[in-house]
């Protein structure tokens, strides 16, 4: 998915996010962390330009790394939420049929005899989707293209979509070709219900997001709950970390630490204890089964009394 060079948007791309260490520092910025791994992953998917496909357990900010990239380059996030069954109608564009039929019937009430197909399929009635949208984008920046869990769409989708990113243009028969001339940066996610095909995966640069490092997340949660109390983000992280190593059926993300240590600054909770688990499990197990394996080894264990 080499797509042709355009100097002008590399250029202003470059004059942006001139390395690495410049996009991770403006990624900080806005509260989101990347680790030198995915900062590099981010950056050179920009600057290439080539897609970047992001996998990793849920949570651990996927979806968000492509909203902050939007974030520092001040442009349009454009995001593709992939389901099963989703069709270039919905990818691409869509003729609006209810609006071309009121223009019909708005001249026969008139008597207008002069309305024509070209009239009909005009620019008027073209509803946009996201990769029409995406395309469209006219710079000097590039939107960042989001198309969000990927594995669950069907093949023959990601077949239509390796297309068209490589041409980084889209043929309306009625209205002719539209080129993009400040493509936009690429950030695909899968969850990996799925195998992607190789031919999509040859061509987009490849990263897994790993958890964070424990004093990585504990910055990450001080940063996303900043009234809680240093020690509750360190004892919430540690407690995380315990829970990941155990064989639950859904690990907790970040999302997840997140949402504990909030649940738990609103109780008044300031050290987590075996009380404060056991009222706030929910916050970061959501299965039946988890929470009884959990119970059945003790919270003492969770919080780390053991
Ligand atoms: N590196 C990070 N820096 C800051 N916040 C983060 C980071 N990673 C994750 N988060 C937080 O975790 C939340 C969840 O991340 P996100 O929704 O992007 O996960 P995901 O990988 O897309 O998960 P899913 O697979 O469930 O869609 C985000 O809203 C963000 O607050
Ligand atoms: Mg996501």
């Amino acid at each position: 998915m080499n797509r042709p060079a355009r100097p002008g948007a590399e250029a202003a791309v470059r004059a942006a996010v001139p390395d690495v260490e410049t996009l991770a520092q403006r990624l900080q910025e806005i509260d989101y962390l990347a680790d030198d791994g995915l900062a590099t992953a981010l950056y050179l998917g920009l600057a290439l330009p080539q897609p970047l496909l992001l996998e990793g357990e849920a949570g651990v900010g996927k979806t968000e790394a492509a909203k902050a990239l939007a974030e520092v380059l001040g442009t349009p996030l454009i995001r593709l939420q992939c389901y099963e069954g989703i069709d270039a109608a919905e990818a691409l564009y869509e003729w609006s049929y209810p609006r071309q039929l009121l223009r019909i019937r708005l001249a026969e009430a008139s008597g207008d005899a002069s309305l024509g197909e070209a009239d009909l399929f005009s620019d008027e009635y073209l509803v946009r989707r996201p990769l029409l949208q995406a395309i469209e984008h006219p710079g000097p920046l590039p939107a960042v293209l989001l198309i969000d869990e990927l594995d669950r769409a069907d093949d023959d989708f990601e077949a239509f979509l390796l297309e068209l990113l490589a041409e980084a243009s889209i043929t309306i028969p009625e209205l002719g070709t539209v080129r993009a001339t400040h493509p936009p940066a690429v950030i695909l996610t899968s969850n990996r219900t799925r195998d992607l095909h190789d031919a999509l995966k040859r061509r987009c640069l490849y990263h897994w997001i790993d958890y964070p490092d424990p004093a990585r997340e504990i910055e990450i949660v001080r940063r996303r709950v900043p009234d809680a109390a240093q020690c509750l983000a360190i004892d919430v992280t540690a407690a995380v970390a315990r829970l990941r190593a155990a064989e639950l059926q859904k690990p907790p993300g970040v999302a997840e630490a997140i949402d504990w240590v909030s649940a738990l600054r609103l109780l008044g909770v300031e050290r987590l204890d075996a009380p404060g688990a056991a009222r706030t499990l929910g916050a970061v197990l959501k299965f039946r089964e988890d929470e009884q394996l959990v119970r059945e080894r003790g919270l003492a264990w969770l919080v780390g009394d053991a």
